[in-house]
């Protein structure tokens, strides 16, 4: 055998099996398209599960890929052993009902003896212990001594993971030598050490699991492998784990030059080493496919795995910013392979630094609170952090709260998980409640099983708005199927053949109307769903009977104001593009009659200036009036023509291509303008951010932006009819308002100051003595409390020295405050105890200081007698 590099093993694999007939197609992303039960993709097989399971066609049923996978289970683990990673990739050839266990077997065999040349003795094999087939194969077909076959029970040889496809396996195992392994006499297949390393999974898929935890047996067996191309590059190149091999190596050799250390030489510098290396692969990888940095899902996967390669970052003393120059590496060592790298690299620099630069500011702030907590929980000699700590610094700064247990971990603390997964459902639940429910119509599919249809709606609409002899196939009303619905009711009506377009890729639905010879139903939507159309309205007029013949017309305005926003979304894509950079993906829309909304990868605010630049340019070819032209072609032409397709998505064969001159091109199942002057105008209305890295624009064309335009001008007639001036004036005359007004406030507060220090003379002049100590006494009139207090202040800067005591009135309670300098409570005085005597007076409790005490009484009109009694009562008390 030779030493090959993983890009010549890359290869070498899928040409092989495409010299067995087998389709070679590029790997799926790393997100799972139309799978709810994974995260990320995990397996070859994953992203053709349909395929298996006979849901869709594949294009051929004999594949091969090298798939992009992402495996956390196993997190903890990454970096503390050379063997495991997050990110991988992994060969695989698949058969869809198409070839089985007599074929594979043997091809296995050849791929590894003849192709690869790993020399026979090197190779053991294992099979699920009850399949005798499998072993007859090996033993009899390829001639490998029994000895060498392993049967191994369901743990080894039963592939499944969650839900699916699934069956018994059989695997390769490739003999490194004595020296990796425990040496111990019982070491065989199996064993837990270095020695054989299992290189490729031969899965015969039989069953499907199914959510009860049940097998169907597939209608047809399939062949799923899987050989972990990491792992074969380890055999291929004689290395000692996956951190030798060429393209993973240059990528440690990177880490360890950025943060001068070498790599084997201390095992907790190793550790680091090796969790930056993987994490920088799996994050580029994501960031590539479209995951953003988030809380939840596998945004908070990526974000955990960017985080935690920032932080080992930090531990081997990099004292900068660094993963994007490790990113570069990631890419020029996997761009042959994944072109994808390249072309998204700006894209992935960018959120990437923000994302970093983020979690420093973060780790600074969390760092500090978390260190407070360690010492908190040391000190009462405990050995657990609240749950409530956690989520605190889980929730104020973001602290990831993974990083968190193994940062508590280092110094042997835990964290009370269940507290804190509490406190984490209890926020949930407030967000989830203030949130808009989404209310659910019934699916389309359901209301034609409901009237026991099979076929497809007849779709006319791209070419007419308007039939005369559609079938009324079946009605719905609250879910019963009727005869017929009368006026009033609201009725779902299926068809056989329909203008109206169904809500789908963005698009609303059409409005219109179906009438019959008995009556008129007005559709407010139409739905649809696998190619089944239900149209949602209410009947107006006499009734509507199932089997009758309708004519079925669509509301051409609405249509025509839903074409304008759409074809403008095309353009506005373009724009954006052209703008912002080619990074700009879509990430959803939504189009009606009334108003487009965009969104679209971005990961900073636009600008007023590039967004006026935007909004111009798809003004620009409005008024070119371009043609808009729609082919209808298969997806490799359109692709090759140079379509934009959403990112992921998957397409039919046959796709529909709308094209604005040279401008805009794009895979779309919408209806459009035939020429872009139809859309008349653009005004976007707003460009805000809805999640990280994700921005959306709201706009309107035609009468909705004039009537935007016009609601905007009456706005400013009013504003300046209210301003007594033009609209021309308006600027100014708000400009000089704004200032009159600041300078009558200032007027008014020097004049407030200056009467209240009036006042405040007034009053002292009123002063009297007892017992050699200045006393004021004064009733301030209507005042709250707030109002005394600072009165008093007032009062007593100005006497320097004395007793105060004032009262006023409000919302009829009494007010009373007393205040002493401080050489008067030298003297004695203390104006909690006086406050005790004279609140009574007035009806009320109070106590406080020697130099501040307030009270209240329900009492106003005894506030006379207080003031009069007030000097003898703090005689007594002196
Ligand atoms: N699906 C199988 C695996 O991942 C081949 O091992």
């Amino acid at each position: 055998m030779e030493y090959m590099k993983v890009n010549e093993l890359r290869e070498s694999f899928l040409s092989f099996f495409e010299s067995k007939g087998h389709l070679r197609h590029a790997s799926y992303p790393l997100i799972p398209q139309n799978d709810k039960s994974l995260l990320l993709i995990n397996a070859g097989m994953a992203p053709l599960k349909p395929y298996f399971t006979g849901i869709e066609v594949p294009p051929s049923k004999r594949m091969t890929t090298c798939q992009k996978c992402i495996r956390t289970g196993d997190i903890e683990n990454v970096g503390k052993t050379s063997r495991h990673c997050t990110f991988f990739e992994m060969l695989g050839n698949f058969s869809f009902g198409d070839y089985f266990k007599e074929e594979i077997i043997p091809w296995s065999w050849e791929y590894c003896t003849e192709v690869l040349k790993i020399p026979a003795d090197r190779l053991y094999v294992s099979v699920y212990h009850e399949d005798d087939e499998a072993f007859k194969i090996w033993n009899e077909k390829v001639g490998l001594p029994a000895e060498r076959i392993y049967r191994l029970g369901k743990e080894d040889n039963f592939w499944e993971v969650g839900t699916g496809p699934c069956g018994p396996c059989s695997e390769i195992y490739f003999d490194r030598g004595e020296e990796f392994g425990c040496q111990e006499d019982t070491c065989e297949v199996g064993c837990e050490c270095d020695r054989f390393m299992e290189v490729w999974n031969l899965v015969f898929t039989q069953f499907n699991k199914e959510e009860d935890g049940s097998y169907t047996p597939l209608a047809h067996p399939n062949i799923d492998t899987g050989m972990g191309l990491e792992r074969l590059a380890v055999a291929m190149q004689g290395v000692e784990s996956v951190f030798d091999i060429d393209s993973i190596k240059a990528v440690r050799e990177a880490v360890c030059k950025t943060a001068n250390k070498e790599y084997g030489k201390s095992y907790e510098t190793d550790v680091s080493i090796r969790i930056v290396t993987d994490h920088i692969r799996a994050v580029t990888f994501m960031l590539a496919d479209g995951v953003l940095p988030n809380n939840e899902g596998r945004g908070y996967v990526l974000r955990r795995l960017l985080r935690r390669a920032a932080r080992h970052g930090k531990l081997l003393g990099i004292d900068k910013m660094f993963l994007t120059d490790l990113c570069k590496v990631v890419i020029r060592e996997s761009k042959d392979a994944y072109p994808e790298l390249l072309e998204k690299q700006d894209y992935i620099f960018k959120i990437l630094s923000l994302e970093e630069s983020r979690f420093y500011e973060t780790l600074d702030q969390g760092l500090e609170f978390l260190k407070s907590y360690i010492k908190k929980v040391k000190e009462r000699a405990e050995k657990m952090l609240s749950g409530e700590d956690a989520f605190r610094l889980y929730d104020t700064f973001g602290f990831p709260f993974e990083l968190m247990k193994e940062i508590l971990a280092e110094d042997h603390i835990g964290i009370d998980e269940d507290q804190f997964l509490k406190e984490m459902e209890n926020q949930r639940q407030l967000s989830r409640s203030s949130r808009e429910e989404n209310t659910f119509m019934g699916g389309a599919e359901e209301i034609y099983a409901k009237v026991g249809s099979k076929e497809p709606t007849e779709f006319i609409g791209y070419t007419y708005l308007y039939t005369e002899d559609a079938l009324v196939k079946g009605l719905v009303v609250n879910g019963e199927i009727v005869d017929k619905a009368l006026k009033g009711e609201e009725v779902s009506v299926v068809l056989n053949k329909t203008p109206f377009y169904a809500t789908g890729g963005g698009q609303q639905g059409d409005k219109g109307k179906i009438e019959t010879a008995e009556g008129i139903v007005e559709i407010k939507d139409c739905i649809k769903s696998a190619g089944k159309y239900v149209h949602i309205g209410v009947v107006t007029e006499g009734e509507i009977r199932s089997g009758s013949i309708v004519k079925a017309a669509v509301d051409e305005k609405n249509r025509m104001n839903t074409a304008r926003n759409h074809t403008a979304t095309h353009l506005l894509q373009k724009a954006l593009r052209e703008v912002l950079g080619t990074h700009v993906e879509q990430a959803g829309s939504y189009v009606s009659e009334n108003r487009l909304r965009f969104d679209f990868t971005h990961f900073e605010a636009i600008g007023y200036e590039d967004l006026e630049k935007i909004e111009r340019m798809v003004n620009d070819k409005i008024f070119s009036s371009l043609t808009v032209e729609i082919i209808n072609t298969d997806i490799d032409k359109a692709k090759s023509m140079g379509a934009m397709a959403l990112f992921g998505e998957k397409y039919e064969k046959d796709v529909r291509v709308i094209k604005v001159a040279d401008y805009s091109i794009e895979l779309c199942g919408g209806t459009h303008v035939k020429n872009t002057a139809q859309i008349s105008t653009f005004k976007i209305l707003s460009e805000s951010g809805i999640s990280a890295g994700v921005r959306r624009i709201e706009a309107l064309t035609g009468e909705a932006a004039l009537e935007y335009y016009k609601s905007q001008d009456i706005l400013i007639k009013t504003a300046a009819m209210a301003l007594k001036t033009t609209p021309e004036n308006l600027v100014k005359r708000a400009e000089t308002a704004i200032k009159e007004m600041r300078e009558l406030k200032s007027e008014f507060e020097k004049l407030k100051s200056s009467m209240t220090g009036n006042i405040v003379d007034d009053i002292l002049k009123t002063g009297t003595e007892v017992k050699g100590i200045s006393l004021v006494v004064s009733d301030a009139g209507e005042l709250d409390m707030n109002g005394l207090r600072t009165l008093g202040d007032k009062l007593k800067d100005k006497l320097k020295s004395g007793i105060i005591v004032i009262t006023s009135k409000h919302e009829d309670k009494a007010n009373l405050v007393v205040m002493a300098t401080d050489d008067a409570v030298s003297k004695g005085v203390h104006a909690g105890n006086i406050i005790k005597e004279l609140s009574a007076i007035i009806g009320g409790k109070g106590g406080g200081k020697a130099n501040m005490a307030q009270a209240g009484g329900k009492s106003p009109e005894k506030i006379e007698e207080l003031t009069k009694k007030a000097a003898g009562v703090i005689e007594e008390l002196l």
